[in-house]
């Protein structure tokens, strides 16, 4: 008989919190980083209900569970458990990662920061750049905060209803000296000037919806260099479909949700994950979804 020496009593414990967590691919992608990095950890999914978030939370901290992803419906609710946190998650106003301390457990927001490394890893630059965000929800919230940290020419936020849009704009915009227009998501088109970066924010195309797209027509495309989806389930929705067929530099959300999973390992473990073992991991779990 094998004995299985990887889980010992010195093994520890990460997870993920939310409802529902079946699916995800985060196991696979911290488990992986820690047989690269030799850390003798173990993570696994935790299915949630809402009115046990409480006590499992108080459990885990008990336990000295090391820290956990929080993902939907519970990226809001978790804030009242944490001593802590931090500036970035605040603005956002929610933490999608939570760390053990003798304290009490810590809070980030590493949504917000994939999309950096995706358009970093893509040599796709924001400074001094003009970029449109399709919708003005929870991932645009986020995503609009890490877009005007890195210093952008202009930015438009583009909504189906534009009283969000300018919500958000009051929201994000009290934080940074940068223009920021909205946009009523069908007048989109008419915006003339080049489009650096294009990033579309809202669950419009996803599986099993594969046939729509927020934008109608390609007009947009035609100015616009980048275009980015957060949707990954297709692969290549037909927003990004239409935009590749334009010409323009596409990017799915897959490498997004890759990266904010690496950026909880490199809070957890305290280290900086290459970009090469970055990439890798992507291409593996492109395979693998
Ligand atoms: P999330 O937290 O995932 O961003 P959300 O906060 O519910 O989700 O925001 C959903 C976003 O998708 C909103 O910008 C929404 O537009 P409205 O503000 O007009 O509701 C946008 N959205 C959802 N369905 C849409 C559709 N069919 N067409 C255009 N925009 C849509």
């Amino acid at each position: 008989m094998q004995i299985n020496t990887s889980i010992n009593a010195k093994t520890k414990l990460y997870g993920l919190i939310g409802n529902s967590v079946e699916h995800s691919i985060s196991p696979y992608l911290h488990n992986t980083l820690a047989s690269i990095y030799g850390h003798n950890i173990s993570y696994t999914a935790f299915k949630v209900e809402e009115s046990d978030l409480k006590s499992v939370i108080d459990a885990a901290y008990k336990l000295k569970l090391q820290g956990f992803n929080i993902t939907v419906p519970y990226k809001e609710a978790i804030m009242k458990e944490l001593v802590h946190i931090d500036d970035l998650a605040k603005r956002i106003g929610s933490v999608n990662t939570i760390k053990w301390t003798e304290q009490g457990y810590f809070g980030y927001n590493t949504d917000a920061l994939g999309i950096l490394k995706s358009l970093e890893l893509n040599d796709i630059k924001i400074k001094d750049s003009t970029v449109i965000i399709i919708g003005a929800g929870g991932a645009a919230k986020a995503i609009a905060n890490s877009i005007l940290m890195q210093n952008p020419k202009k930015v438009y936020i583009a909504n189906r209803t534009i009283d969000k849009a300018t919500a958000l704009i009051e929201n994000v915009g009290k934080y940074y000296d940068i223009p920021i227009k909205s946009v009523l998501l069908e007048d989109i088109s008419d915006i003339t000037e080049m489009i650096d970066i294009c990033i579309q924010t809202t669950s419009v195309g996803m599986y099993p919806n594969v046939d729509n797209s927020v934008v109608s027509g390609c007009k947009l495309f035609s100015k616009c260099r980048n275009v980015i989806d957060i949707v990954y389930n297709p692969k290549k929705t037909k927003f990004l479909s239409d935009a590749e067929n334009m010409g323009c530099k596409i990017i799915n959300g897959l490498g997004m949700l890759v990266f904010q999973g690496i950026m909880s390992y490199e809070i957890w473990h305290d280290i900086k994950v290459d970009n090469d073992i970055a990439r890798d991991i992507l291409c593996d779990i492109e395979r693998y979804v």
